[in-house]
This record gives structure tokens, sequence and C-alpha cells, in this order.
């Protein structure tokens, strides 16, 4: 589990009032689908789908979770961003489309700039964290700008994570890599 999956969990849970209502849809979730998770227990939201590309990864979340929490398990699916028959059963459906540090995957970035596309409502947003890895960031804001979004991007979005971050860049230089562990925010909405 990254750092960004665990910003996206507090972020979601902290902010869980504007879920009401929504259909949600985590993409690239992972071995945890922790803020999915986090969204299906804490807002008032109508329908969360954890997903993620990964048979193996699907499977562990539901070992996890069937000792935890049952009813979770039919909200789990597998869905391949460069998979159409995954995309287009899905098309238009949710009103937030979600994923942690997924933009780094050179092969892929295309696939899921369309795939949040296309998953989303006209009047949806996709909420995206991922560290700068590089120049990968940027150029998922590029394909996703030629798609047709507008972006907003935050480096500072909470000021506990903000003071956590310059904490740990001070007193864990050996470990903490800023260009890979500090997650920006990125919301994307549809023009027009
Ligand atoms: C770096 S991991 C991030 C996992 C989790 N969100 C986290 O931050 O801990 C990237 C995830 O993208 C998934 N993935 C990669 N390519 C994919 C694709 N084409 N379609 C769907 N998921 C994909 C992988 O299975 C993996 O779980
Ligand atoms: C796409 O996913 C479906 C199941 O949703 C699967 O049957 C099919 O083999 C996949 N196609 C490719 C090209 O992976």
């Amino acid at each position: 589990i990254w750092p960004s999956e665990e910003v996206l969990a507090y972020y979601c849970l902290k902010h869980n009032q504007m879920f009401r209502g929504l259909a949600v849809c985590e993409l690239g979730g992972g071995m945890t689908c922790l803020a999915g998770l986090m969204v299906a227990i804490s807002a008032d939201v109508k329908e969360v789908l954890l997903t993620d590309g990964n048979e193996k990864a699907i499977k562990s979340i539901l070992i996890q979770i069937e000792n935890w929490f049952v009813v979770f398990i039919p909200f789990y699916c597998i869905l391949r961003w460069d998979n159409e028959t995954d995309v287009s059963q899905l098309e238009g459906h949710f009103d937030i489309v979600m994923c942690a540090d997924c933009l780094f995957l050179d092969r892929y970035r295309a696939s899921l700039v369309d795939a949040i596309k296309r998953l989303l409502q006209p009047s949806g947003k996709a909420m995206v964290f991922a560290p700068l890895r590089g120049n990968t960031l940027n150029q998922f804001c590029n394909l996703a700008e030629k798609a047709g979004f507008s972006i907003q991007r935050h480096e500072n979005y909470d000021e506990h994570i903000s003071n956590f971050h310059s904490k740990l860049k001070n007193e864990e230089k050996d470990t903490y890599e800023e260009n890979i562990h500090y997650p920006f925010l990125l919301v994307l909405t549809k023009h027009g």
C-alpha cells in the first residue's frame, strides 16, 4: 500500500459528506482498495465499486474482508483500464472516479485517462492522488488535458498532510523520498 492510497483514504474520511448519494468507483485500488473501503463504511454513498486490474489483488481483498464485513464482497470487481468490455459495461455510470498512485505506468497511462473519461458521467469528477514520480504526473496531466479534462492541481491540500510531509522531509531523510512518496491531488472535470 502506497502513501497515495493512505492519503486518499484519509481525504475521503475527512470529506465524506462529498459522497452523499453518489456512485463512486476506485480504479487500481491494489491489494487493499483502502480508500474505496473508507468511502463505503463512512459515507452516505449510493454505491462504491472497488476495482483493480490484477486478479491477485482482488483475491487478497476478498480474503481480508471476509472475516470482517461480508457485505462488501459483491462490490469488488476486476476492471482493466485497457479492457474494452470492462470499461464499456460501466460507461457513464459514476459521479466520482478515484485512484491513487496509478500514473507512472507508461504503457497504461493513455488507457487510464480514457477509462476515467468514459466511466464518468458528464458532470462527474475524478480525484487522483499521485506523487510526481519523475515526469509521469505531468505526462498524465498532458494526456488528460488533451482528452478534454480541466485539471486542478493541488500540492498543499491539507494542513495535517503538509505538516507531516515537512516533518518526514526533515526527520526521515534516508527513507522519505518526496518524488515517490508525496502525493499531489488532481481534480479532473469534463469541459462544458
Ligand atoms: C502502484 S499500484 C497502486 C495501488 C494502490 N492504489 C496503492 O496506492 O497502494 C498500481 C495499481 O494499478 C493496477 N493496474 C496496473 N495496470 C492496470 C490496468 N491496465 N488496469 C487496471 N489496473 C491496473 C495494478 O494492479 C496496481 O494495483
Ligand atoms: C476483458 O475482460 C473480460 C471480462 O470482463 C474478459 O473475458 C476478456 O478476456 C478480457 N479481454 C482482454 C483482451 O483481456
